[in-house]
């Protein structure tokens, strides 16, 4: 018997992640997506990847924009992630008016006090069942504030003890 989607996931949440916030600019649009499906593909090239849902707007949108940031979350930055994960209203066309940002050098807007940025160019998609894989190539990438992650595990956002990460 198949397993059922909501079982996948449960047990997929088993694997924790960081999160990401990826964002784009086409004209006057801005958009972001809470995502925790970024994974690094290759340093040479330079290559990664993220899974995009086809129901979410980010699915058309991103190939309009054809850049995007990958956003990564420091643990003070959990409303990020909580606000992209939320559908803004259909007549919004700027999801980043009223977050603090400054605009990268491929038009995406970058988040003001994440703990890393790279700034990616959309080389390929590939449908794959109800989600989609943007393969895209490293542009810039740059750390930032030197913050504990953002983690994700099982529905839920546990904090490393700081000793753990500047040990
Ligand atoms: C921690 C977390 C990780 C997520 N990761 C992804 C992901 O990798 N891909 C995806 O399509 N949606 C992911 N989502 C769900 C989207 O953020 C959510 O469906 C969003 O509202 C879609 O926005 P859009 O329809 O405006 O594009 C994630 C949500 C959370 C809370």
């Amino acid at each position: 018997m198949a397993i059922q989607p909501t079982e996948l996931r449960r047990i997929l949440g088993h694997f924790a992640t960081g999160v990401t916030v990826v964002t784009g600019r086409s004209g006057t649009e801005s958009r972001g997506i809470t995502v925790n499906s970024f994974t690094s593909v290759s340093l040479d090239p330079p290559l990664v990847l993220i899974c995009i849902d086809r129901r979410a707007r980010t699915y058309e949108f991103l190939p309009r924009a054809g850049a995007f940031a990958v956003n990564i979350l420091g643990e003070h930055q959990r409303w990020l992630c909580e606000r992209f994960a939320r559908r803004s209203a259909p007549e919004v066309q700027d999801e980043l008016a009223s977050v603090p940002h400054h605009v990268g050098i491929t038009g995406a807007p970058l988040l003001d006090g994440c703990i890393a940025y790279l700034e990616c160019r959309i080389v390929g998609r590939h449908d794959a069942g109800d989600h989609a894989i943007f393969i895209a190539e490293v542009v810039t990438a740059t750390a930032g504030e030197p913050s504990p992650p953002l983690l994700f595990f099982r529905g839920t956002y546990p904090r490393l003890a700081r000793a753990e990460i500047f040990a």
